[in-house]
Order: structure tokens, then C-alpha cells, then sequence
């Protein structure tokens, strides 16, 4: 090594000594079965471009991954996205997990909650409970959180468009245990522009919709600052149709578009870009898997630092969860859909990630049954506890094929973010509708691939075998949406209704005002107990809907 690599070396080595007081390693000693002694990190100690390629992990440009030690000092977050039905049966669910070991909560709402209308509208009718937990007020936010502690385990809430709504219903349950929003951690999604592209669940136009996320992220970087203010997804993305590639650059231009409209709003960069958080999907194709979340990582890094002018070191890290592709999954054979999620599971730990959800092998069937969800975190713990690959940082490192095939993945999302900038940016290419035919190019051509048997999916076009798909399938308590309906009605009648109607008014007047943060006056009005409708038709009434892009 020349003195410049000898340099690095040692701050790289000094990082780590100070990084060990705070996240000391699982273990004194890592060994493998011959007692051969597992090193913290391979590299080479003479090639001049590891340093400007790779880097040692938890520096820049974190090829490697984003914290010195990694999983030597702690797992990834085992993170299961859940919920279905009432919040009382969903925190039954959510404390099974809880004591089968998982290590963080994940919320599912049902898609009435997503999408800012009350379980009694009539455009609920029939979805009250279905693909995810029914929320009208704070009072079911408060059975949903009942007996876990907030100051204990980190929640992620896949809520976009009333994200605003369920952060404040958080808060407010927070209170209520005596844990201070300062004391809150966890992840809000919070990501309308994938809603946009793949996913649906928007209410409002871009304007007023970057207007209440970048609120978010002000009010957060003031109050909650270990909240993480946003998911920037490109799981949703990819389980649309698109490629790797597209996935991971889609998911950074929208990126970037959030990071432009923070900073046009007035936020300093390195106040809220710590906090920003990303969601990858991770699908089959195991290497192509790992070379995205490695090239994706030294992507983000070198845009926050040389185009955004960063300057702190946590506002360049790309810290993403994953969820194994839900695409993937087939209702023929659903045994066999356990052996993909391990192989995409997999992918994800050596491809660095900081959280993970693995699907369940009935999930193409139906929402998981416990045991289904049982056996999928299982998998991450014998990852994690059996396979050895957390024993090292970023074991693939180094390899010819994964530093080559990383190489040409981030070279193609340049290719892409080129493209998208001289469209003027994300929200314009959403609105002109380029990201969105480019998937659907992407996902014609592998349903066409498939139907043609030029790709195999075992079970479904090949190694096929007569079978009654009958297992057992989680059926939701269809009695749920009139039971939902009655205990909003008893809230709407108990509580103080001059002030939700006072606190609605407030939010109204904060709506027409552009400058002002929406978010006290949100949180004002939830713990007055009105309702995710309520305050989702005084939104609309301001900023309008927007139609189907
Ligand atoms: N050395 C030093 N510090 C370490 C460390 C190490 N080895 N490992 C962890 N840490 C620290 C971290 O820095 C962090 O401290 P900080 O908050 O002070 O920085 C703390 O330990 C917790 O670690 P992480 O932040 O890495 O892990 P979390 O699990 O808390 O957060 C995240 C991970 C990706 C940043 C976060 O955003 C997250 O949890 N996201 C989850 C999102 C999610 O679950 N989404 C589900 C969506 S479901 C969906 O949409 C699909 C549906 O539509 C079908």
C-alpha cells in the first residue's frame, strides 16, 4: 500500500475503534467450523482503485456497506410487514412476531386507510380490513400499539398519502405511553411519487403532496429526529414490471426529487437528509440483486456529497430495507416460493441491507397465516444465525464477477437519472408518463419471456405437477367492516365534536396557507379523535384529487 492507502487504512481502522464503544461485535472472536478466524474485512492491500471504487465500508462511498462492522455488531432489522383486519387482531399478530424474535414493527394498512377515506364510506364498502389494518382514529391506533413499547421498538408505517394523519396518531400514542416524540423511532413511507408510478394509493396532486412531505420532514427534524421522515421506494417499482436498473434509478430520481423540493422549501440539506430512507426490492436474479444495492449505495453517496454539496457523512449514506419480491411468488407448488424468498433474503444480507421483510409462501394466495409468518422470519434467523455471512462485511466484495456486474449497474442508472434530468426531473417524467411506459415496456417483455418458456419459473411454466392448491389461507373476519363501522359511530358520538369541528376548521385554514406546517394542526385534530376521512375531505376540499396519471 502507498501512504495515501496506509492513511485511509488507519482512519478506517480509528473508525472503527470508535464505532466499537457504541455497537461493540457480537463476539470476541469469529470463527468457522475449521476455527479458522473470520476477518472484519477482505481487501486488497496493494490494487490504487479499491480505495476510490469500493472504500472501506462505513466511508464514502460505502460500496461495502454503510457502517464499519455491520452485521458483526448488529443483525439487520427483521422487520415483517403485517397487519389485516381490526388493530386488536393485527397487535395480536404484531406481539406473535414480537416474541418469535422479529425485531421491528411494520404496519400494513387496509387500502380505505391508504387512501384517506373512513372504514363507513361508501368507498370503503367491501376493502374495510382487507389488505391491511383498518385505522379511523386514535383510538384504534391505540389498541393497534397496545402493550408495545414505543420507546423500545422501531415502526415502520407504509401509509403514503395521509402519512401526515398516522404519524400524528403515532405521536400521539407515544404521549400517551409517557415516550416523547423525541424518544420515537421508525419509518413513515411517506413516498408519493412511486404512488404515481406504481403503486396508487395518492389522493392529491404533486404540488400540495411535496408540500405535506417536505412538512413532514421539517417538523420531524425539529421534533422527531429519529423518526425516519421517508421510505424512497423502489419495491413497488419493481414488483410493477421493471427491470433491476430501473428500479434503482427510478427509486434515486425520485430521490433527488424530494431532496429539490426540501431544499426549495427552505430545509438545509444536512438537517433533513439523514433521515431520508430508502426500500428496495430484492427479486431473483441473486448477483444482479446484490450488484444493485452495492451500485445504488455509491450512486446516492457521490450525488448527496458532489451535487447536493453535503457535508455530513450520515446525509451520504444510502440506508435502505427490503422486501423479498411479492412478484416472485407463485400459487402453484407454494412450498417452493420458501426456497425463493431465502435465496432474495439472502441477496439482501449480502447486498448490505439495514431491514428486511420476507415474504410468506402463501402470500400469492392470501394475506400469511401465522405459521406462513412464522416460517419467513425464521428464515432471516437462521440467515443470520446459522449461515455464517454476517460474520464478515460485504463478503461478495472483491469478487471479479459482483465488482464488474456493480460497475455496469451503476453505469446504466446514470444512464437512466441522464435521461430523467433532461426530462426536467422526476415529477415532470412522472407526469409526461416515461417512467411508467418504460416499466410496462419492461414487464410486456418478460410476460412474453415467460409465456414462451424462455424464462423459467419453476412450478408455473416448468416442473409442473397436478395439484389442488388448498392449503390453509387466512380468511379475515368478514363480520370486521360492520364491527369497524359501529366503533367509529360510538367515537364520532362520544367524543367532543365542537372541537374536531374547531380542529378541522384550523386545518382547512393551515391548508390555504402555503408557508405554514401542517403538521401541529394534524396532530391538534387527531387527538381530538377525528377521523383519517375527516381530515383527508378538508385536504381534498383545499388541494383537490389528482386523476388516474
Ligand atoms: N454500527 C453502528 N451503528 C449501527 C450498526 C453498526 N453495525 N447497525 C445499526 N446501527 C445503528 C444505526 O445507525 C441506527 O442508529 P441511528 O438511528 O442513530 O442512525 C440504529 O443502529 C438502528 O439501525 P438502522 O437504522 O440501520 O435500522 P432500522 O431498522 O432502525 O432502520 C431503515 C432501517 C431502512 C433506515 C428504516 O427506514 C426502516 O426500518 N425502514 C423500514 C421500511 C419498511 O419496513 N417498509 C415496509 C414497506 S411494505 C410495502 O410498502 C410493500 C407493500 O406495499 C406490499
Amino acid at each position: 500500500m502507498n501512504s495515501y492507502q496506509k492513511d485511509v487504512e488507519k482512519k478506517w481502522k480509528d473508525s472503527i475503534e470508535k464505532n466499537l464503544k457504541r455497537f461493540p461485535e457480537r463476539k470476541e472472536l469469529f470463527q468457522n467450523s475449521s476455527e479458522i478466524d473470520i476477518d472484519r474485512l477482505y481487501y486488497p492491500d496493494k490494487e490504487d482503485s479499491y480505495l476510490d471504487k469500493l472504500g472501506f465500508p462505513g466511508e464514502y462511498p460505502y460500496t461495502r456497506g454503510i457502517q464499519p462492522t455491520m452485521y458483526r455488531s448488529k443483525y439487520w432489522t427483521m422487520r415483517q410487514y403485517a397487519g389485516f383486519g381490526s388493530a386488536t387482531e393485527t397487535n395480536k399478530r404484531f406481539r406473535y412476531l414480537l416474541d418469535q424474535g422479529q425485531t421491528g414493527l411494520s404496519v400494513a394498512f387496509d387500502l380505505p386507510t391508504q387512501i384517506g377515506y373512513d372504514s363507513d364510506d361508501v368507498m370503503s364498502e367491501g376493502e374495510v380490513g382487507k389488505v391491511g389494518v383498518a385505522i379511523d382514529t386514535l383510538h384504534d391506533m391505540e389498541r393497534l400499539l397496545d402493550s408495545i413499547p414505543l420507546d423500545q421498538v422501531s415502526t415502520s408505517m407504509t401509509i403514503n398519502a395521509p402519512a401526515s394523519i398516522l404519524l400524528c396518531m403515532y405521536i400521539a400514542v407515544g404521549e400517551k405511553q409517557g415516550v416523547s416524540k423525541e424518544k420515537l423511532t421508525g419509518t413513515i413511507q411517506n413516498d408519493i411519487l412511486k404512488e404515481y408510478i406504481a403503486r396508487g394509493t395518492y389522493i392529491f396532486p404533486p404540488k400540495p403532496s411535496m408540500r405535506i412531505i417536505t412538512n413532514i420532514f421539517e417538523y420531524c427534524q425539529e421534533h422527531l429526529p429519529k423518526f425516519n421522515t421517508i421510505s424512497i421506494s423502489g419495491y413497488h417499482i419493481r414488483e410493477a414490471g421493471s427491470t433491476a436498473v430501473q428500479e434503482a434509478a427510478f427509486m434515486i430520481a425520485n430521490g433527488m426529487a424530494y431532496v429539490d423540493a426540501a431544499i426549495e422549501s427552505g430545509l438545509d440539506v444536512d438537517a433533513f437528509a439523514p433521515r431520508l430512507a430508502f426500500f428496495f426490492n430484492a427479486h431473483n436474479n441473486f448477483f444482479e440483486e446484490i450488484a444493485k444495492f452495492r451500485a445504488s449505495r455509491r450512486v446516492w453517496a457521490r450525488i448527496m456529497k458532489e451535487h447536493y454539496q453535503a457535508k455530513n457523512p450520515k446525509s451520504w449514506k444510502l440506508r435502505f430495507h427490503t422486501q423479498t419480491g411479492g412478484s416472485t411468488l407463485t400459487a402453484q407448488q407454494p412450498d417452493n416460493n420458501i426456497v425463493r424468498v431465502t435465496m432474495q433474503a439472502l441477496a439482501a444480507v449480502l447486498g448490505g441491507t439495514q431491514s428486511l421483510h420476507t415474504n410468506s409462501r402463501d402470500e400469492a394466495l392470501a394475506l400469511p397465516t401465522e405459521e406462513s409468518a412464522r416460517i419467513a422470519l425464521r428464515t432471516q434467523q437462521i440467515i443470520a444465525h446459522e449461515s455464517g455471512v454476517a460474520d464478515t462485511v460485504d463478503p461478495l466484495g472483491g469478487s471479479y464477477y459482483i465488482e464488474s456486474l456493480t460497475d455496469k449497474v451503476e453505469a446504466e442508472i446514470e444512464t437512466y437519472l441522464e435521461q430523467i434530468k433532461e426530462l426536467g426531473g422526476a415529477v415532470a417524467a412522472i407526469e409526461e408518463g416515461y417512467m411508467q411506459r418504460e416499466i410496462h415496456r419492461t414487464a410486456y417483455e418478460t410476460q412474453k419471456r415467460i409465456e414462451s418458456e424462455e424464462e423459467i419459473i419453476v412450478g408455473l411454466n416448468k416442473f409442473k405437477i397436478d395439484e389442488e392448491v388448498n392449503p390453509e389461507l387466512l380468511k379475515v373476519n368478514e363480520e370486521l367492516e360492520r364491527e369497524q363501522i359501529t366503533a367509529l359511530q360510538d367515537i364520532r358520538s362520544s367524543r367532543d365534536n365542537d372541537l374536531v369541528e374547531s380542529a378541522l376548521k384550523q386545518i382547512e385554514w393551515a391548508a390555504k396557507k402555503a408557508d405554514e406546517n401542517l403538521m401541529p394542526h394534524i396532530l391538534h385534530a387527531v387527538k381530538a379523535y377525528a377521523s383519517v376521512g375527516e381530515i383527508c375531505n378538508v385536504l381534498r376540499k383545499e388541494f383537490g384529487e389528482y386523476g388516474s396519471i
